[in-house]
């Protein structure tokens, strides 16, 4: 969301501040913003090692890369991107112990160093404030007027494909509900909020439950939320089995005509 805000001329903003809980990926960002160079020379010698092995070995390396404890932030973050190129579907899970434990993965030649990439973000992040905090003390400075994407951990759609382990504790219902009151306090103070989530019942139930302006149908009783579905990318391929099958669901608190409003305003900004 930051970096296709920040390519388009008309939506970069003027400000932004990106947040975590996971300390060690807002260590990745810093590094990346702060110390480029000495990160893509890391980095070179990670995937040097990796590419020059047999299969054999390059798994013996990637545990051996996984089971190290890192030595300060240029190493953390080489090692955490590393990790994240080479290990299974590029996944990002800890135990209970907060250590990383997605197993090796099976790509050919994966892209461990891409520099022209890394500088691009570095640039892009010169002037962003990265916190790791929980997100209701980070929700805490938003003004009147600015603007929130909430990307949060998604509430499994079943049981088996329950997968919230990006940090050491859950992300449970107690935490999307934790989160919807401090959506609803954004909303009181002005600011606008974007959450997308997965269109799990529960996750509808929680945007639905206040009244507010939105109204689907005709005669329907206003709703506090606008709820836009995100149809799959499967839906545009000829499976007709998975037409109008939805991936994603996006919680909005501002009307639509406001968004084409603010287009039209940062194009005569
Ligand atoms: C779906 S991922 C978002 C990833 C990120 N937006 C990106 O594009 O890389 C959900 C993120 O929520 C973070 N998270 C989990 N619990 C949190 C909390 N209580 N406060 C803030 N962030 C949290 C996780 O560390 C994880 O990175």
């Amino acid at each position: 969301m930051f970096f296709g805000l920040l390519a388009n001329p008309e939506l970069a903003p003027r400000r932004a501040v990106l947040n975590d809980l996971n300390r060690d990926l807002v260590t990745v960002y810093e590094t990346v913003r702060d110390e480029v160079e000495p990160l893509i020379e890391a980095l070179a010698r990670l995937s040097e090692a990796y590419l020059a092995a047999d299969e054999d070995r390059r798994s013996e390396f990637y545990y051996e890369q996984r089971g190290r404890q890192p030595d300060g932030a240029v190493d953390l973050a080489a090692r955490f991107i590393f990790l994240n190129k080479t290990c299974f579907n590029g996944l990002y899970r800890v135990n209970r112990r907060g250590e990383f434990n997605v197993p090796h993965g099976k790509y050919r030649s994966p892209r461990i160093l891409d520099e022209p990439g890394l500088r691009d973000a570095s640039h892009a992040l010169a002037d962003v404030e990265l916190t790791s905090a929980d997100f209701e003390e980070a929700l805490r400075a938003p003004q009147a007027g600015d603007f929130v994407y909430l990307d949060p951990p998604f509430e499994p759609l079943s049981k088996t494909s329950s997968f919230t382990g990006y940090t050491q504790g859950s992300f449970g219902r107690d935490a999307q509900q934790r989160l919807k009151w401090a959506v609803d306090d954004l909303t009181d103070r002005g600011v606008r909020v974007m959450l997308s989530n997965s269109p799990q019942d529960y996750i509808v139930g929680l945007y639905r439950a206040d009244r507010g302006p939105f109204v689907e149908k005709r005669g329907q009783p206003g709703e506090r939320y606008r709820r836009e579905p995100i149809p799959a990318r499967r839906a545009i391929n000829s499976r007709g089995d998975r037409r109008g099958a939805i991936d994603e669901l996006l919680v909005l608190n501002y009307p639509q005509d406001e968004e084409r409003r603010a287009l039209e305003s940062a194009r005569g900004r």
